[in-house]
């Protein structure tokens, strides 16, 4: 399903992704680890085309992404309903004035017409847990209620893939464990789910593969989940624990 290939990225000529090659296939459920600094958050933007590699290929379903391709239009709005971002600060994604708004952005966009687009809102807030959230407005909620809504901005799309830029950063121990049983439902549903990750205390049993970034920021480890964060030494050596 997605295959990147010796990709490079920099941001004014400083690499923040050095040279990665990975290969996800479909109904994959995997943590991107790695110290601060290492590439994850941009290795996800490039996932999401949000950015675009210096060199190396990205190819997703068999089509190459590149600011050509994502110039068009219906190219890049078939793209965007397969894959779904929940960004690491939840503020960059939050623009609309209500909640309810918020969440009915992405089918709107798609053209569902009115009915189905509540249906879609309805069952995403309930999935969520924030019916009572849904007239407020998203910029005054607080970072936790925020992330819901921005998970659920996502969902209501309906994507294959959902990639989540450190989601339980900054919320308290019974929220964290409501998206740990979120992701894994999501995962045995039948979506990809990509999440880079430092809250390995949270996420047990959510993640089958582990792909690992180094402080220079290229891929050091691709391995079984377990097997990963069970090495002490590797996690300790590379500043992840
Ligand atoms: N917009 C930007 N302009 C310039 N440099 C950037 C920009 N965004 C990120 N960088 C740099 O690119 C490198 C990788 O950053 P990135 O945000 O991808 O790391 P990360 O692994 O997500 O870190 P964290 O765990 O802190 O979220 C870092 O050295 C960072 O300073
Ligand atoms: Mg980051």
């Amino acid at each position: 399903m997605i295959e990147i290939n010796n990709i490079t990225f920099e941001y004014n000529g400083l690499k923040a992704i050095d040279n990665i090659s990975i290969k996800i296939e479909k109904g994959e459920s995997i943590a991107i680890i790695g110290p601060n600094g290492s590439g994850k958050s941009t290795f996800l933007k490039i996932l999401n085309a949000l950015i675009f590699p210096s060199s190396g290929d990205y190819i997703f379903n068999g089509e190459k992404i590149t600011p050509s391709s994502m110039n068009n239009q219906i190219f890049s709005k078939k793209f965007h309903k397969k894959i779904g971002f929940v960004f690491q600060n939840s503020d960059s994604q939050l623009f609309c004035s209500s909640v309810y708004d918020e969440i009915a952005f992405g089918p709107r966009q798609m053209g569902l017409s009115e009915i189905d687009v509540k249906r879609r809102c309805e069952d995403c807030l309930r999935l969520l847990n924030i019916e009572d959230l849904k007239d407020r407005v998203p910029f005054n909620l607080s970072g936790g209620e925020k992330k819901r809504v921005a998970i659920a901005c996502v969902l209501s799309s309906n994507p294959e893939v959902i990639v989540l830029d450190e989601p339980m950063n900054g919320l308290d121990p019974r929220t964290k464990r409501f998206f740990r049983e979120l992701l894994i439902k999501l995962n045995q549903s039948g979506k990809t789910v990509i999440c880079a990750t430092h809250d390995f205390e949270y996420v047990k049993d959510v993640f089958k593969r582990a792909i690992v970034f180094s402080k220079n920021h290229r891929i050091i480890r691709d391995d079984h989940y377990d097997k990963v964060i069970n090495d002490s030494v590797f996690l300790f050596e590379n500043n992840i624990i």
